[in-house]
């Protein structure tokens, strides 16, 4: 039987959607009330709906569509790949030939010398085997007790079980049994909101570094095998390292052996400024995951690199044992290969990431002049990725409460005025594909300050400041 209300026709798409579909990251009674806003199809940095209005996708999907929703050239890949091999698979000595060259060129690409790439399907799925490769590698360097990985409090890597325990948010653990055991959680970089009365941001570093390293101590330097972290933190809220963060961090692992895993889900290919998130801040990882624009989100495609020290143990443990048991149907399926692999070859052409940079600084620039505004806190980002903070009290920093009703405010306004930007509790983030043109950035700004403005209204009207 149906449960859709009565203010959603039955028959409707939309009706259909709360009839059948349980979704991803929503709130499920709420859906039902108020159903899904329904994408038809897009064109550009533009999506539109099934009312024909038109939306700029200022989030590029989910932190991912760099090329945004036309691009013919990666059609015409997953086309040829599909009448040339539609599906073959990487086990037991056999390969498509895609995967071969995407792995070529993303070692081509690395920020550092890495050695070879292990593919998976989801971002998600990348930090599983990340997780799984670094305890099979510690086992077979002989080192059993060193397993326990530290994330950071607001660390996003994702929903599957091992993922899900490295994410450091409340939503993703509470009611599903997580996280795991011997998976940590140290401070979040975040200076702005946890810097202390008169700590420069360097300090506030130092002591984030000093906080890992109490942990370790604490625990043991002998059983943490990884530190894992965004070089910017994304769904966390846009939080930018402070500076010396990723510098004082290493220090730590260094004198610990412990393996720097770089999670580039987001800032991999472009985001920050440069092809890698550690390109931007320094950061020498011994594991990379990538994900989301290796495909620009086209086809469904992941992928793990590691340095040779790292497979040079893998590679004996799974002579020992006979196999290395671990991989999935569509590891390094052709078609989403192949679209990677044209994906990488666009970014190159149009010099995708050098635009970022520049097309990014007049997004930071066109944001900064939201600092004065009532409602807002900060105003951060690097590259074209970006947050606007909403606070209740600008002198003290408080939060609206409950945190997240304003922000959700905001976001309904701003679907109003055409405006498709996602607010993660009252922090407003934007990352729009890296095909953003500096006028579409100006019509981002516009459409968000009449929704800024708007939500003001309201707060006022409501008293909530
Ligand atoms: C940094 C980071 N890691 C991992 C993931 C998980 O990726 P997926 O949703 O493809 O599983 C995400 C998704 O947003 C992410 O932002």
């Amino acid at each position: 039987m149906s449960n859709t209300p009565s203010t959603i026709a039955p028959n409707s798409t939309a009706g259909r959607d709360v009839a059948y579909c349980l979704h991803p990251y929503t709130n499920a009674r709420a859906h039902e009330e108020k159903g899904p806003l329904v994408i038809t199809h897009g064109q550009g940095v533009n999506v539109f709906d099934d009312q024909g209005k038109s939306y700029i996708e200022a989030m590029a999907g989910l932190w991912s569509t760099s090329l945004g929703f036309g691009e013919e050239r990666l059609i015409e890949a997953a086309n040829k790949q599909m009448k040339e091999l539609p599906y073959y698979h990487s086990f037991t000595h056999k390969t498509p030939i895609p995967p071969i060259e995407l792995s070529e060129k993303l070692l081509s690409m690395a920020p550092v010398p890495m050695s070879k790439v292990f593919f998976a399907n989801s971002g998600s799925e990348a930090n599983d085997t990340v997780v799984k490769l670094v305890w099979y590698y510690n086992n077979a360097i002989g080192r059993p007790e060193k397993k326990k990985i530290i994330s950071r409090i607001k660390g996003y890597h994702g929903v599957t079980v091992a993922s899900a325990s490295m994410t450091g948010l409340p939503a993703n653990h509470t009611d599903f049994d997580l996280p795991i055991a011997n998976i940590l959680h140290t401070s979040c970089p975040h200076y702005w909101r946890f810097g202390q009365d008169g700590e420069s941001e360097e300090n506030f570093s130092t002591r984030m570094a000093d906080d890992l390293e109490k942990m370790i101590l604490e625990e043991g330097p002998e059983t943490i095998a990884a530190f894992i972290g965004e070089p910017v933190m994304g769904a966390g809220g846009v939080i930018v390292p402070p500076n010396g963060y990723w510098e004082k961090i290493q220090a730590v692992l260094k004198k610990y052996d412990i393996l720097l895993i770089a999670d580039e889900v987001i800032c991999g290919f472009g985001r920050t400024g440069n092809a890698f998130g550690c390109e931007t801040f320094g950061m020498k990882p011994d594991i990379i995951s990538v994900a989301k624009a290796l495909s620009s989100s086209y086809l469904p495609i992941s992928a793990v690199m590691i340095t040779d020290k790292l497979y040079q143990g893998i590679a004996d443990n799974s002579a020992k044992i006979g196999v290395l048991g671990h991989g999935y149907t569509y590891s390094g399926h052709p078609v989403c290969a192949a679209v990677a692999l044209e994906t990488l070859k666009i970014y190159e052409e149009r010099d995708l990431f050098g635009q970022a940079a520049s097309v990014g600084a007049h997004l930071q620039k066109g944001l900064a002049q939201f600092k004065d505004h009532p409602l807002v806190g900060e105003v951060r980002g690097v590259g074209l990725i970006a947050a606007v903070e909403l606070v209740q009290n600008k002198a003290t920093k408080a939060s609206f409460d409950p945190v997240g009703k304003v922000g959700t405010y905001l976001n309904e306004r701003a679907i109003e005025e055409g405006l498709i930007i996602r607010n993660m509790g009252d922090s407003i983030a934007f990352c729009p594909p890296l095909i953003i043109t500096m006028h579409e950035i100006d019509q981002i700004i516009d459409r968000f300050r009449r929704a800024l403005d708007k939500t003001l209204d309201w707060v006022k009207a409501e008293q909530m400041i």
